[in-house]
């Protein structure tokens, strides 16, 4: 089944961290030939800014993520 990643493309959440976590996961999914497995979709801001960065994967919402707890998702 494929994995679908949000990541939200909010100017707040983009700016504190999520520009560089969408590189990282665009990275990650080449480097691992993991296209068809997992989705990346942009979200707009829902109004949680004080939260990001924030990407929900298979609807669990993550909060003020980083790359690290990215790769730990992912890995997992
Ligand atoms: S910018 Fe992400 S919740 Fe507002």
């Amino acid at each position: 089944m494929t994995k679908e990643i949000k990541v939200c493309m909010g100017s707040a959440c983009f700016a504190k961290g999520n520009q560089d976590n969408l590189e990282y996961l665009k990275e990650y999914i080449e480097e691992n030939n993991l296209d068809t497995e997992i989705s990346i979709i942009g979200s707009l801001c829902e109004n949680k800014c004080s939260e990001g960065p924030r990407i929900i994967v298979d609807g669990t919402e993550y909060k003020k993520i980083t790359r690290e707890q990215i790769s730990e998702i992912l890995r997992s």
